[in-house]
């Protein structure tokens, strides 16, 4: 399974194709839109997400409710857009006085303004920001809906909450549904009710001073069977691919997985996850340092996976910046932008994640049909049952 995505950020409709989703799924629409729904919130986001109200428009590939294992494709439309129609029209319109007028010039550290308009030989930053806006994670929190319905069929649940918000975090060892269900009440994704409050003064304080945050989300994922990945190929290998669709998200900067930090200061006894056997477990680990994978395959002990967040780029107070035409200082862009969006970036890592443990299952278990590969599926926990 893969997917694409297109549009632009103020453009008419963002646009996803979902290839080789297998036949015979039921999709459940309200769960997709509510998806879109968790995205969008999150205390600290922008006013665009309060003009948005996404909802997902089907154009092919699932007929009365059930998958046809032809091509997904699916538009997403930007109600932003009647604001932006002349000055975006893809078609040349006679408007030259405001283009001229509204170029931008001042890129913002941090974002792809600089390194966009270099690469692409545009005049004007709005060309990059159109693209590199993380407006385009609307399409891949659709697209991870349906791998994640796709999951649930081999009753994979994938979770996450927020960890940390500037200086305040928590610290969690024990990843349940009960920790996502109180993360899924809090307005920053915090399952503790307390650093909840912590992290939303924070960004209020940073919103006052112009400023910024980032900050870091975990991502849990119950039920997957030992076996998927594979460390005969490097590019196979389940860790690598997490991190490389992880590490996509915009403004990820650093993906873990279990305690792959602190491992690097740890010693092998200290570290590794020993290894238990009863008849009714099987065999267990006590502990899950490795975040459920050792040697690029998963090890049957639940996923866990971090990723580290940098401060949003566009502030309202600016950053020093060179003007692009003249070469004079200049304050950086300051735009229409959120404060804080580790809340959003969170449900995007759980989409990311469950389309590569999607395509997982599909590798293992058979790509074309859902019945056929939970056969193959229950014939497979059958074997692991029996080691
Ligand atoms: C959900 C989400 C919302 C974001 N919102 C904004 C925003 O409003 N303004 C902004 O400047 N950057 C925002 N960003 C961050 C930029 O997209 C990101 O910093 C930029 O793409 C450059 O990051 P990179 O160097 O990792 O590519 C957001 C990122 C995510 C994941």
């Amino acid at each position: 399974m893969r997917f694409l995505s297109s549009g632009e950020s103020h453009g008419k409709a963002l646009c996803g194709i979902i290839d080789d989703f297998p036949s015979g799924a039921n999709i459940d629409f309200d769960f997709i839109n509510n998806e879109l729904k968790r995205r969008q919130s999150g205390y600290g986001r922008g006013m665009r997400m309060q003009i948005e109200d996404d909802k997902l428009e089907i154009i092919s590939g699932i007929r009365n409710g059930i998958t046809l294992g032809s091509p997904i494709s699916f538009l997403i439309f930007n109600k932003d857009w009647q604001n932006w129609k002349d000055r975006l029209s893809p078609e040349a319109l006679d408007i030259k006085d405001i283009e001229n007028s509204e170029k931008i010039l001042n890129p913002r550290p941090g974002h792809a303004d600089f390194s966009g308009y270099v690469k692409y030989r545009f005049d004007d930053i709005r060309n990059v920001i159109e693209r590199s806006s993380a407006r385009e994670t609307v399409i891949r929190v659709a697209a991870g809906s349906f791998a994640k319905i796709l999951l649930e069929v081999f009753n994979v649940f994938v979770y996450s909450f927020v960890e940390k918000i500037g200086r305040f975090e928590i610290n969690i060892k024990n990843f349940n549904k009960d920790l996502f269900l109180l993360a899924e009440k809090s307005d920053v994704r915090c399952p503790d009710e307390k650093i909840s409050i912590r992290m939303k003064n924070e960004i209020d304080a940073a919103a006052r001073n112009g400023d910024t945050l980032g900050g870091k989300f975990t991502v849990f994922v119950k039920g997957l069977p030992a076996g998927l990945g594979s460390y005969c190929q490097w590019d196979r290998r389940i860790d690598a691919k997490i991190a490389h669709a992880v590490m996509s998200i915009p403004a990820i900067k650093a993906v873990e997985i279990g305690s792959g930090v602190s491992s690097a200061s740890s010693t092998g006894l200290g570290f590794h996850d020993e290894i238990f056997y009863d008849d009714r477990q099987g065999f267990y680990r006590k502990t899950n340092n490795a975040g459920g994978i050792e040697g690029g395959i998963t090890n049957g002990e639940d996923l866990v996976v971090s990723a580290y967040m940098k401060p949003i780029p566009t502030t309202s107070q600016g950053l020093r910046t060179i003007n692009l035409k003249t070469k004079n200082e200049q304050i950086s862009l300051k735009e229409r932008s959120d404060v804080c969006a580790v809340p959003a970036a969170s449900v995007i890592g759980e989409s990311m994640i469950s389309l590569v443990l999607a395509d997982a299952f599909q590798e293992k278990f058979g790509r074309d049909n859902v019945t056929e590969m939970f056969e193959n599926y229950k014939n497979y926990i059958n074997y692991l049952r029996n080691i």
